[in-house]
């Protein structure tokens, strides 16, 4: 039995644990396949604002087993206090599983990943700063430490032994930081593997069983196409692979085992951190949509910059991630704007360009060159049907799906769980059905 993927389309933050959330009643399932504490799911399920880092978002639903897959990098300070917050405010995290592949963020990647964005000399990536880097860095060299190894100590300290100097030496030689203490981090390593050893597992296994008995789950990426380490904006991009193709390494499922990818986008575009955004406003209009958008970072609490929306990248997005449908989110924002502007094309040292990806020295460079839309003033948070939206807003969804070449199956027109429309038709996003 399948999977669907719910991946990101754009800079990240367009609302994918909205959509976990919304199709979670029909899953049994959902693993989070990248990334780690960068992330941030906003989810609102009533009078309850709920943040959550590292934990899927469907852990807010009873009936659903939480999967960290392969593919995350966790940070066992960060998911202990997750789990204890949700305890706290009455979710049950019984069900969590951990892989015991995926990667450890240790303090030393934490201090790294600070270091070498306060060191440098352009700017830096901007970075969440939160190790992420220099965890998959290490991964990527052979020298990690992942989740299973912290259920054996001497392992462990063997692992530990073998990179802290050369880690401190880094720290304190080119950095001037301070030394991270391999005692004390043994101690704590050790502390994080009794306090998770029921959740550490191999949820490759898991994954596989529950889709041998039918069941169906979902593929939770982090981040977006445009921050892929492969397919983004390098070297303005993640360490992972948010694309779809990155669900199955970073969940252990087949891609033969995946039958949907529900791409998500907002009716705006937005980037946190630094690198080319070419449809950034920083007019009265820019300001609206940061505003009214609430555009601030879950995770860093950053100003995130934001601008019209940009079909050259989202049309690439579609194709990379094999988008069978979009969810097109936080159209409400728009309301107001007496005219909207979607970017076509670029104008890049007097050429039109009309493909993606390009270099980023282009893309710094590139002017967009825009079509423009009727806007409207119709508050839409009580819309429950595409029928009742404005026509204005019908003709902006019908230019996203032509120009993206992919149908909007699910709209979303404000927080809550019930502010939200489910495209009627032949949409390929079962459990919308
Ligand atoms: P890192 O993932 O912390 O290494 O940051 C690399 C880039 O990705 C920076 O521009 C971050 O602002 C951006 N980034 C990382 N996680 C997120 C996210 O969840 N939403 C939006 N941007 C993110």
């Amino acid at each position: 039995m399948p999977a669907t993927v719910i991946c990101g389309l754009q800079w990240g933050d367009e609302g994918k644990g909205k959509a976990t959330d919304l199709l979670a009643a029909a899953v049994s399932v959902v693993v989070r396949y990248q990334g780690g504490d960068n992330a941030g799911h906003t989810v609102v399920v009533g009078d309850e604002v709920f943040k959550l880092h590292l934990i899927p978002s469907g852990v807010l639903h009873e009936h659903i087993t939480p999967i960290i897959g392969p593919g995350v990098v966790v940070n066992p300070r960060t998911l202990l206090a997750e789990m204890a917050m949700l305890k706290k405010r009455g979710i049950a995290t019984d069900k969590l599983r951990v892989s015991a592949a995926a990667h450890v963020i240790m303090p030393y990647h934490v201090a790294l990943d600070t270091a070498r964005e306060g060191a440098a000399t352009d700017g830096g990536i901007g970075t969440t700063k939160r190790g992420i880097g220099p965890a998959y860095g290490d991964r990527a060299g052979r020298v990690g430490v992942r989740m299973g190894d912290l259920l054996e100590p001497d392992l462990l300290r063997r692992r530990l032994a073998a990179v802290v100097e050369e880690k401190n030496a880094l720290l304190v030689g080119a950095y001037g930081a301070a030394p991270v203490d391999l005692e004390a981090l043994y101690e704590e390593a050790v502390g994080w593997g009794e306090q998770l050893a029921d959740k550490i597992t191999d949820t490759t296994a898991l994954v596989q069983r529950a889709l041998a008995d039918g069941e169906h789950m979902l593929l939770e990426g982090a981040q977006g196409t445009m921050l892929d380490l492969d397919h983004g904006t390098y070297p303005y991009v993640t360490s992972s692979n948010p694309v779809a193709g990155g669900a199955c390494t970073g969940s252990g499922v087949g891609p033969l085992q995946i039958d949907e990818v529900l791409g998500i986008l907002k009716a705006y575009s937005t980037r946190v951190g630094a690198g080319p955004l070419p449809t950034e406003l920083k007019d009265a209009v820019g300001e609206h949509l940061t505003e009214v958008g609430r555009e601030y970072g879950t995770t860093t609490g950053r100003r995130r910059r934001s601008g019209w929306l940009d079909l050259m990248p989202l049309r690439f997005a579609v194709q990379v991630n094999s988008a069978s449908s979009l969810m097109l989110n936080k159209l409400d924002i728009l309301t107001g704007l007496p005219q909207l502007k979607m970017c076509v094309a670029y104008r890049v040292d007097g050429r039109l360009v009309d493909s993606w990806p390009l270099p980023v020295a282009q893309l710094e460079r590139a002017e967009p060159v825009y079509e423009t839309f009727d806007g409207w003033t119709e508050d839409l948070g009580g819309v429950r049907s595409i029928a009742e939206l404005p026509k204005q807003t019908r003709r902006y969804m019908a230019a996203i799906e032509e120009r993206a070449g992919a149908p909007i199956s699910v709209v979303s027109l404000g927080p809550e769980r019930n502010q939200t429309i489910r495209v009627d038709g032949p949409r390929p996003v079962r459990s919308a059905a």
